[in-house]
Parts: C-alpha cells; sequence; structure tokens
C-alpha cells in the first residue's frame, strides 16, 4: 500500500487496507498532498436541535452527541469550508470527493465545495423505502438524503466513472442519480450501532463507479 500519512499510526492495518482513528483536521493535516484517488465523507448533519424522531416504533430525541451541534450558521459553513479545504489538497488532480448530508447541513456543503476549488459533477438523491415517520405532522416525511459528487475544477482535472458497468447494474439502462433502497439493516450493525451508519450499498455504487481506474 502506498504512503498515505506523515506521523500517524492506524489502529488497524492488513494487506489490503488500515483505519485510522484520529479528528479529522489532524488526521488531514498529516496527509501527504494529491495521495488520495476517492473521498467518501458522512460529516455532521447538524441536525441536533433537541427534537423528536421515530426508531424502532418510539419517539427518541434526535440530539445525536456533541458533535452534531452547533451555534450558528456561519460555525457550520467555517467548520465545512475548512475540512472541504484540507480534503483538496490531499486529493489527486481527477480524483473526487463524495459527500452525504440532508438539508441540515447539505447547501453549506455544496457552497463551501464551490468556494474551495471543487465542481458538482452529481447530486444523488438516496431514497430511503422505509423512512421513519414523521411524528410531528407538520410537514413531509423526510424520506430523502443528498449525496454530492464532486471533482477539483482545475481545466485538466478528468474524472474516471465506469459508465458500462453501472448502465449493467441498472439492467442495461443509464443509471440515474435517485437510488433507491432501504435503511442499514441490523446485520451491518453487529459491530455495534451507530445513528447515522450508512448501508454497505451506498458505498459499494462509489466504488464500483471508480473501480477501473485503480
Ligand atoms: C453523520 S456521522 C457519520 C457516521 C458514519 N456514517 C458511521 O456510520 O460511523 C458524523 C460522524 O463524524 C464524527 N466527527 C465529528 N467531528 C469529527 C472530527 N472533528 N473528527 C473526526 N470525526 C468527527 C462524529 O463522531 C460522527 O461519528
Amino acid at each position: 500500500m502506498g504512503k498515505f500519512f506523515e506521523g500517524l499510526k492506524p489502529c488497524y492495518c492488513d494487506s489490503s487496507a488500515a483505519l485510522y482513528l484520529s479528528d479529522t483536521f489532524e488526521a488531514l493535516e498529516k496527509m501527504l498532498s494529491e495521495k488520495v484517488d476517492m473521498i467518501f465523507a458522512d460529516p455532521p448533519y447538524f441536525l441536533s436541535n433537541d427534537g423528536i424522531t421515530c426508531s424502532a416504533g418510539k419517539a427518541v430525541s434526535v440530539n445525536k452527541g456533541d458533535w452534531d451541534k452547533i451555534e450558528s450558521v456561519e460555525e457550520k459553513h467555517d467548520f465545512n469550508r475548512r475540512w472541504i479545504k484540507m480534503c483538496h489538497r490531499i486529493l489527486k488532480p481527477n480524483g473526487t470527493i463524495w459527500i452525504s448530508g440532508t438539508l441540515h447541513n447539505i447547501y453549506s456543503v455544496g457552497l463551501a465545495l464551490e468556494q474551495e476549488g471543487f465542481k458538482i459533477i452529481n447530486n444523488i438523491t438516496w431514497q430511503k423505502t422505509n423512512p421513519p415517520p414523521n411524528l410531528a405532522c407538520r410537514c413531509f416525511t423526510h424520506s430523502t438524503e443528498t449525496i454530492l459528487w464532486a471533482q477539483k475544477t482545475d481545466k485538466s482535472a478528468r474524472h474516471y466513472f465506469n459508465y458500462e458497468l453501472m448502465k449493467d447494474l441498472n439492467g442495461g439502462k443509464q443509471m440515474k442519480d435517485v437510488w433507491t433502497g432501504a435503511l442499514t439493516p441490523s446485520t451491518e450493525k453487529r459491530f455495534g450501532k451507530h445513528p447515522t451508519q450508512k448501508p454497505v450499498y451506498l458505498a459499494d455504487i462509489k466504488w464500483k463507479i471508480w473501480w477501473k481506474a485503480i
């Protein structure tokens, strides 16, 4: 495996993968420039506003933790600009970045991407087939998340898109920017639960889009 970090030790490593546990800003600081082909980030959505949601048929707090709280819109945007700028430095010229979010953070993320030298390639809508019901009954059920796919704005940047494979996976038709599927199943939570864990099939599509390039 290539060298990506200067002065950071993995908490797990085998012949094909290494896992690092660190504060994002510290880890990104220690990463070498232009070494990364693809980034997938699932940053805080900042939706912990003391509201309630439904989980397993029960009303539960939406609060995820202190990491999901923010004092102001400006603080949220500053946070997003800082880590996205750092991602720009470590990404290869032809590399791409995927970032997931909801209405709570995705507009800040999209603006931050453009401000920090990225061009958005696609705005993917992840449509959940089994979203939790809306308990307040004062708006539509939240049943989608957004995943932004972006590349560097440099004129010479050429992102890779495995078009034929995507078409094959979609029964011979061009794959659209709406991906439909269920929430993370319990079988994927056997090592512990995270309230915003993403299902494996989402990562799988992103990986395959870029597959032939490596
Ligand atoms: C939307 S959740 C993503 C969770 C992820 N999908 C999972 O299943 O583990 C955002 C995550 O960002 C982490 N986080 C927030 N600020 C961070 C920071 N400065 N450095 C590293 N992780 C951070 C939180 O602990 C949380 O797990």
